[in-house]
């Protein structure tokens, strides 16, 4: 299964992925890593001689003319699959269109709880007891899609922002591991 993954930040969930997959027994590869800024992560695509590119958000007159050069950029890899693995933008509805059902996004938070850019920061605001990792399907929603995977993980007493994201982030890689080995050998089908 070809894979391409996209991220905005310090891609820690693209390195454990790219080493998952460096794997030889795992039924996927990835074929390119892109960024929507000039992200830190995509050294770590370097690192595994993965191809990358980036798409500067701000280079772009608009959103649509932004997603339309990174849908051109995904495309010439052919990928059967798209991660988002941190991406924090929205990805314009023809961008999905073209893409979907086979784009997966990892959230730090059990949707629908929490959804949007500080999910981690959200859930400890509330005081909530629990919280979670989930990863579903994009439709174009901000973090409403199907929901293909997740699990609960507790919140501590004196959680911060980093410690409880800290503590979601190898439930994230794990959930994401797992549906995409699912989706590569047909035990999970998208539509
Ligand atoms: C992950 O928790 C992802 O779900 C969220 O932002 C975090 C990205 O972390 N959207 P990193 O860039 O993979 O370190």
């Amino acid at each position: 299964l070809k894979v391409a993954v996209l991220i905005s930040g310090a891609g820690s969930n693209l390195r454990a992925f790219l080493e998952t997959v460096s794997e030889s027994t795992f039924p996927a590869r990835v074929v390119a890593v892109g960024a929507d800024r000039d992200a830190d992560g995509l050294s770590h695509a370097t690192h595994f001689e993965v191809p990358t590119f980036s798409v500067p958000f701000r280079d772009f007159a608009s959103r649509d003319e932004w997603g339309a050069a990174l849908a051109a950029q995904l495309r010439t890899y052919a990928p059967d699959l798209i991660v988002l693995s941190g991406l924090m933008r929205l990805l314009p509805q023809a961008v999905v269109d073209e893409f979907a059902p086979r784009i997966v996004n990892t959230h730090p938070a059990y949707l629908p709880e929490f959804p949007g850019a500080h999910g981690v920061r959200d859930a400890l605001a509330a005081g909530a007891v629990e919280t979670g990792a989930s990863v579903i399907q994009v439709d174009g929603g901000v973090d409403s899609g199907p929901i293909l995977a997740q699990e609960r993980v507790p919140v501590e007493p004196g959680d911060t922002e980093p410690t409880l994201h800290a503590r979601i982030k190898p439930v994230e890689r794990r959930l994401l591991s797992d549906v995409v080995r699912r989706i590569a050998t047909g035990d999970l089908i998208l539509t």
